[in-house]
C-alpha cells in the first residue's frame, strides 16, 4: 500500500513539475517576431494555396490528440519507430506537411532553434482559422517537440468517421475534453474536405433517412453518389460544408439540422438515437454563430494545452519537424 502511495504520489509530482506553463509571452525575449512570421506565411498560403489552411488546422489536431501538442506528427519513420503519418487516420489523408515545412523554415530563419514545431502548429491553427473568416484567440507558446512519435496511440486516439458517437466521445473524454469541446471542435468542419472514402459508408448507408424527404438533398445525394461511387474514386473529394466550404462560420451545424452531415460521424451528433447530450448544442450552433466561435476558442485553447507529461519533460526544440536534433 506504502509503495502504491509513494508510486501515486511520485506521479502526481512529476505530472505538477512536468506540465509547461504556456504564456502568450514565451518567446517574448528569444523570438518576439515569431507570431508575425507565422501569420505572414500563412497569409501567403491563404494566397496561394487556400485548401492547406484547413490541412494545417486538422495537424494541429491530430498532433495533440497523440501524447499531448508536441510536434510528434511531423516524425517520420526511423529503424526504431513508426512514423504517426503511418496511423490509419493519418495515411494518405493529413495534407499540408510540406506546406507547414516552409513556415517552420521561414521561423528558423529569424531564430534558430528557438520555436518549436509543436508552437509553430498552434499558432498557424488559429492562423488558419482567422484567415478563413473564424474567430481570434491568443495562443499560449512554450511548447516542447517529442523525441518520439507513437504510432499506436495515434491508431488508438485519433476519431475515425465512422465511428459511433459513445466512441467519439470516449476519445474527447480521455483526452480531458468534455461533450460539449467535442461538439464545438468538430465544427472545424466548417472548412476543408472529406475524402470518398471517408464518406462512403455514409452515403450508401443512412444519409437518406437523416435527411427525411426533403428534394434538394436528394439531388445533394445524386451529386455526391456521382462523386463517391460505391466502388473506386476513394480519392474524389468533397467539402464538409458544401454550403460555403472555405469560410469558417456555422453553416456546418446547419447541415446537420437538416441530416445533411457528410461524414458519419459528423451527423451522429444530431441524429444518433445516443445525441441527446449533443444535439441540443448543435442546433444552438447552428442558431448563433457567436456561441459557436466562443466555445470553439475556448475549446481550442483547452485542446493545445493537452501535455503528454513525458513527452514534455524528455522534450526539445526540433531544427526540423520531421527528424529529432542529433
Ligand atoms: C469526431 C471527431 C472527428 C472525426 C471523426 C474527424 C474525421 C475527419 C475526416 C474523416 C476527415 C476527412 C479526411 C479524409 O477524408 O482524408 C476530416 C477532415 C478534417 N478535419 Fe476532422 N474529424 C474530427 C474532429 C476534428 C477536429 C476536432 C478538428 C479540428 C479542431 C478537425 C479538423 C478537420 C479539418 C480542418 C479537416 C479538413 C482537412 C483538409 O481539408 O485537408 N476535425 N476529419
Amino acid at each position: 500500500m506504502k509503495i502504491l502511495l509513494f508510486f501515486l504520489f511520485a506521479m502526481l509530482a512529476m505530472t505538477a513539475l512536468a506540465q509547461p506553463y504556456l504564456t502568450q509571452d514565451y518567446y517574448s525575449g528569444s523570438c518576439p517576431s515569431v507570431v508575425d512570421i507565422v501569420r505572414r506565411e500563412m497569409i501567403e498560403i491563404a494566397i496561394v494555396d487556400r485548401p492547406k489552411l484547413a490541412s494545417i488546422l486538422r495537424l494541429h489536431f491530430h498532433d495533440c490528440f497523440v501524447q499531448g501538442c508536441d510536434g510528434s506528427i511531423f516524425l517520420e519513420s526511423t529503424d526504431t519507430m513508426i512514423s504517426e503519418q503511418e496511423a490509419i487516420p493519418n495515411k494518405d489523408s493529413i495534407k499540408g506537411l510540406d506546406t507547414f515545412d516552409n513556415i517552420k523554415t521561414a521561423v528558423e530563419a529569424e531564430c534558430p532553434g528557438v520555436v518549436s514545431c509543436a508552437d509553430v502548429l498552434a499558432i498557424a491553427a488559429r492562423d488558419a482559422v482567422i484567415l478563413s473568416g473564424g474567430p481570434y484567440w491568443d495562443v499560449p507558446l512554450g511548447r516542447k517537440d517529442s523525441t518520439t512519435a507513437n504510432f499506436v496511440a495515434a491508431n488508438i486516439n485519433i476519431p475515425l468517421p465512422n465511428q459511433d458517437l459513445g466512441t467519439l466521445l470516449a476519445k474527447f473524454l480521455f483526452q480531458g475534453l468534455s461533450l460539449q469541446d467535442m461538439v464545438a471542435l468538430v465544427g472545424a468542419h466548417t472548412i476543408g474536405v472529406a475524402r470518398c472514402v471517408s464518406f462512403r459508408e455514409r452515403i450508401y448507408g443512412d444519409f437518406l433517412e437523416t435527411v427525411g424527404l426533403n428534394p434538394i438533398s436528394h439531388a445533394y445525394l445524386f451529386h455526391l453518389k456521382a462523386l463517391c461511387p460505391e466502388v473506386g474514386g476513394d480519392d474524389n473529394t468533397s467539402p464538409m460544408d458544401n454550403i460555403t466550404p472555405i469560410f469558417f462560420d456555422n453553416s456546418f451545424y446547419q447541415i446537420l439540422v437538416r441530416g445533411e452531415g457528410l461524414l458519419n460521424s459528423d451527423q451522429e451528433m444530431y441524429s444518433s438515437l445516443l445525441s441527446g447530450d449533443t444535439k441540443p448544442l448543435v442546433i444552438q450552433y447552428a442558431a448563433d454563430l457567436l456561441l459557436f466561435y466562443k466555445h470553439f476558442t475556448e475549446s481550442m485553447l483547452k485542446m493545445g494545452n493537452i501535455t503528454d507529461p513525458l513527452s514534455y519533460a524528455t522534450g526539445e526544440v526540433r531544427r526540423k519537424c520531421n527528424v529529432v536534433n542529433s
